[in-house]
């Protein structure tokens, strides 16, 4: 049994081969289908396609213009992409706590964090379940900050039967390879505001108006650049593999939901084990199903001996050396060293599902 899969559907093998034929490469037709049919089938608002979550997430902090000086508030429960991108702009990454039940940002600590500074608030949705989008946009709005969302692990995840990717200013998604959706490398970065939208297309390609700028007859585009831009575009290969497994993102997220919901029955009373707590008002995706287990490591070597992986896939990003040491973050000491995923993704059988559900009520 592995513990993550990639998802790769019939059509994507077709459109690439499309792709293959045209010889057009680049960021083109397929890449803008791909980001319509993001919108039109997940719900995602002015979706533009990157090469990268990361990318995704940095483009959001540059069209934002976040910059030195300024603060953004973020959650240690995440990958270093997440506070990465933050020192990328010459910001400062400010650490808020966690809920020890979710994985999620606090809102409350999130308001202990704010200062004059605070240019962003950065939740992350552990996992694919969405973090209290409406305390912390309000968090927000009252004072002065934006919200850009990091929705790596939370594509066709729900708010308040909103999707994520149509809440806050920005939404950040990752389309790396092991994700419900992917393009081998890519994200997507939604942005709420036309004005948003039109600068982050422009950025994705070194703020060159790719759509309205037509060769010279020199032979290059005609252009001047007035911001700073990148090559974060998502070339049309990447976009068909996205745009063929988007014919299958309904059946994996349903099936990662009815793993989940199997979990949560059947693992609800294990001793030694803790479920995360799931709001009604809420849908996750579950990219991960994360659990809490005191005894973690004798947990984790029980189950590799029966045939089930499992990992804790990211640690708190804090405390590497580049960002120094937050102190006074509690809920997110405890949940370091209790939180732990099992197996949860579409290519695992019925039988695999039974498998894990024997090996944790076994005990350890
Ligand atoms: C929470 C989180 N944010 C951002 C990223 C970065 O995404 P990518 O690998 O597509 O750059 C990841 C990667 O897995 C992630 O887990």
């Amino acid at each position: 049994m592995e513990f993550y899969n990639t998802n790769i559907s019939k059509e994507s093998f077709a459109l690439a081969n499309e792709v293959f034929s045209s010889t057009y490469l680049s960021a083109g037709k397929m890449a803008a289908r791909f980001e319509t049919e993001l919108n039109r089938k997940l719900g995602l608002e002015n979706p533009v396609s990157v090469n990268s979550g990361t990318s995704a997430l940095h483009l959001a902090l540059s069209v934002a213009k976040i910059g030195r000086d300024d603060e953004v508030i973020l959650s240690p429960q995440t990958f270093v992409a997440t506070g990465m991108v933050i020192l990328m702009q010459g910001a400062k990454p400010v650490f808020a706590d966690i809920q020890y039940e979710t994985g999620n940002i606090d809102p409350s600590s999130i308001k202990d964090k704010i200062t004059s500074k605070t240019k962003a608030i950065l939740p992350v949705h552990w996992g694919g379940y969405p973090c209290d989008m409406d305390e912390i946009n309000e968090i927000a709005s009252k004072n002065g900050a934006l919200v850009i969302e990091d929705a790596a692990h939370a594509l066709g995840a729900k708010y308040k039967n909103k999707p994520i990717g149509s809440i806050s200013q920005f939404t950040a998604f990752s389309f790396q390879a092991i994700k419900h959706l992917t393009t081998g490398d890519g994200g997507a970065l939604c942005c709420k505001n036309t004005e948003d939208y039109e600068l982050a297309k422009k950025c994705r390609w070194f703020g060159i108006d790719r759509e309205n700028s037509s060769p010279s007859i020199l032979g290059e585009r005609i252009y001047d650049i007035n911001e700073i831009g990148y090559k974060y575009h998502l070339n049309d290969l990447a976009s068909a593999i996205g745009l063929g497994n988007l014919q299958t993102i309904d059946n994996i997220v349903n099936k990662h939901i009815t793993i989940a919901n199997k979990y949560k029955t059947e693992l609800k009373d294990v001793p030694g084990l803790k479920l995360l707590n799931y709001s009604a008002d809420r849908e996750s995706s579950y990219w991960l199903f994360t659990v809490l287990v005191e005894k973690r490591e004798e947990f984790i070597r029980a189950l590799k001996d029966r045939g089930v992986p499992t990992s804790v896939v990211h640690q708190r990003i804090d405390r590497n050396s580049i960002f120094g040491i937050t102190p006074g973050l509690y809920n997110q000491e405890k949940f370091d060293s209790h939180q732990i995923s099992i197996p949860i993704h579409n290519g695992l059988t019925e039988a695999d599902v039974e498998q894990v559900i024997k090996a944790v009520k076994e005990g350890w």
